[in-house]
């Protein structure tokens, strides 16, 4: 058998856990045909959200962004299959919720509140090495 199983990191933001929007999320990535192998809902404190978003440290958004994640749990998962990065982030849209598109969970689901970050839902990894990264941080136990 070949396979080219890779792996992405999907968080569900506060905003989602707050709606009841947990199980709406899971069940498109189900739905798609992927597999959520590692699931688990925590109440992040900062130093785990300043690792999962380094590369955002010094942006106007930073701060707020980390105020918002801190707002409330998120539910992390771990969902397998091949091309799953790619194909979750197109599941989930793009970033700004008010344009991206129907049919993605941004775009159904989420619009601009006049928040000083924009809330969206979810957060999936953008590469291979972003994946492993933010695995490593919010599955340590989980092995690479
Ligand atoms: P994510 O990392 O959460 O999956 O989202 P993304 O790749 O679509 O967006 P990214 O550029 O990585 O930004 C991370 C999160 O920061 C907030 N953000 N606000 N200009 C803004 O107000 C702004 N830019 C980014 C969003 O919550 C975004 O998802
Ligand atoms: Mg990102």
């Amino acid at each position: 058998m070949t396979t080219q199983q890779e792996r992405t990191l999907v968080l569900v933001k506060p905003d989602g856990v707050r709606r009841s929007l947990v199980g709406e999320v899971i069940a498109r990535i189900e739905r798609k045909g992927y597999v959520v192998s590692s699931l688990k809902m925590i109440q992040p404190d900062r130093a785990t959200l300043a690792q999962h978003y380094a590369e955002h440290e010094g942006k106007p958004f930073y701060e707020p962004l980390l105020e918002f994640m801190l707002s409330g749990p998120v539910v992390a998962i771990i969902a397998e299959g091949n091309r799953v990065i790619e194909g979750f982030r197109k599941l989930a849209g793009t970033t700004d919720p008010t344009t991206a598109e129907p049919g993605t969970i941004r775009g159904d689901l989420a619009r601009d509140q006049g928040t000083k970050v924009v809330q969206n839902i979810v957060h999936g990894s953008d590469s291979v090495e972003s994946a492993n990264r933010e695995i490593s941080i919010w599955f340590p136990e989980v092995a690479m």
